[in-house]
């Protein structure tokens, strides 16, 4: 058989160029497997480009899309003075230059002579060949790896095949490495705005707390010396009354009302007493209640509202809670004697309580049969001194209710108001089950 020597060797070249192209990219993904900025990887490219293909430079350029330009972010060669530094980066607008023409149309161009071309763009200096390859990630270019030498027809198919592949596997780190920072600025960001809000909720908060406990303070302060002077200012009133017997009929009548104003007045200064008093007490005064010794306690202590009223306090059979005690007593107290003080003219009133467990909370609902309170009121009959009815039809301070709402809320607990089936008033309490 007559051996044909020429396609022998060209066979034998044909294979030595596959070989030493599959030389390259092996070493090339070796060299950028460890890298994982992108900065990096861009400067691991063009390091690698120049040590394995012999080339004078390499630039890649990455497109920042929203301003439509290109920007140098590694140079290898004459650009590249020291360290991760390039001199006099320069910047191409999309489809200015050979390398803006390769971002636009996405094709990879040698130009053998840039003297013949006029997009060529003179960067640090004048070279007579240049190879510009598009980056390309999922059909979108996102940068040009470029390269130029001073010879003139210096840049073969080879280069541009070895350059292409480079492109490709660059494409996707780059991106991965681009999603992996923007996601970890993204994450300190929302860490930083996250520890802000909280600090500045935090200060919020204190001042709050800081300006309630004034707030409690001074009420407490005021409340408790004032009812001192008060109970002087009564006393001598009183004093005065009885020893002078040539008031006339209209001076005595003044002076009932003074006294009976003073009288209010102390009464008020007591509710806000006990109002201001509701978070002094100490948590470790809280214990398990059996309710149905409770009510037999309030039923004692309004004895005399009851038999007045010729009222029925029905109890069912309530569950245990977890609770202050003398708080607890204050507050269904305070229920009771409304259900009583608001009954209807000739109607004796019957108050129901029951109780029934939800979940970490028993309920109690107390029912009355009185006047009942117009729905549009319900929201705000728990204010402080809110009171819907005249002074001289039903006495009271308006106090009393947001007395109840403080310590349900002290027991982290939950009050509400609504109309029974007979039209008067039913109070829904949740508090926490014992
Ligand atoms: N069971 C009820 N039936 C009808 N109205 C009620 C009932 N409970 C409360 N109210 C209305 O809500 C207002 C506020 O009640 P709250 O207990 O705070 O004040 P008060 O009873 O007038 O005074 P205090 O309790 O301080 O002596 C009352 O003035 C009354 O108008
Ligand atoms: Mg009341």
């Amino acid at each position: 058989m007559q051996l044909d020597y020429d396609s022998l060797l060209e066979n034998y070249k044909i294979l030595q160029s596959k070989e030493r192209y599959l030389e390259i990219i092996n070493s090339f993904s070796l060299g950028l497997m460890d890298l994982n900025t992108s900065e990096e990887i861009v400067w691991g490219i063009t390091k690698q480009v120049i040590a394995r293909m012999g080339f004078e430079d390499c630039v890649i350029y990455l497109l920042e899309e929203e301003k439509g330009l290109l920007i140098q972010k590694a140079a290898h060669g004459p650009k590249n003075p020291f360290q991760l530094n390039i001199k006099n980066p320069i910047t191409i607008p999309l489809g200015k230059g050979i390398v803006g023409t390769v971002a636009l149309t996405g094709q990879a161009e040698i130009i053998a002579d840039t003297s013949k071309d006029s997009r060529y763009i003179v960067d640090d200096e004048q070279r007579l060949s240049e190879i510009a390859v598009p980056i390309i990630y999922q059909n979108k270019v996102i940068g040009v790896i470029d390269s130029e030498n001073s010879k003139v027809n210096f840049f073969t198919n080879e280069h541009l095949k070895i350059l292409k592949t480079v492109a490709v596997m660059g494409a996707s780190k780059i991106i991965n490495a681009k999603i992996k920072e923007e996601l970890k600025e993204y994450r300190f960001g929302l860490e930083k705005l996250v520890k802000q809000k909280t600090s500045e909720l935090n200060q919020l908060v204190s001042k709050l707390q800081k300006s309630n406990i004034d707030l409690e303070s001074f009420a407490y302060a005021a409340s408790h010396d004032l009812q001192e002077p008060l109970r002087t200012i009564i006393s001598y009133l009183q004093l005065i009354e009885r020893r002078e017997n040539n008031f006339s009929s209209e001076t005595s009548e003044y002076f009932r009302f003074v006294i009976k104003g003073a009288k209010r007045m102390n009464l008020l200064l007591q509710g806000l007493l006990d109002y201001s008093r509701v978070n002094d007490l100490d948590t470790d005064e809280v214990v398990i209640i059996n309710m149905n010794d409770i009510f037999i306690l309030i039923k004692d202590n309004l004895k005399e509202a009851i038999q007045r009223s010729e009222g029925q306090i029905l109890i069912g059979d309530l569950s245990e809670i977890k609770g202050n005690k003398t708080q607890i007593i204050q507050l269904f107290q305070n229920i009771i004697s409304n259900a009583l003080k608001f009954r209807r003219p000739e109607v004796s009133p019957v108050v129901k309580v029951y109780s029934k467990i939800l979940d970490n909370y028993i309920e109690f609902k107390v029912e009355d049969n009185g006047i009942g309170i117009d729905p549009k009121f319900h929201d705000n009959i728990f204010g402080l001194f809110s009171r819907l009815n005249p002074i001289d039809s039903f006495k009271g301070s308006g106090i009393g209710l947001a007395l109840c709402k403080r310590i349900v809320e002290y027991h982290q607990g939950e009050i509400s108001v609504g109309s029974s089936t007979e039209g008067g008033t039913c109070f829904y309490i949740r508090l926490p089950r014992g």
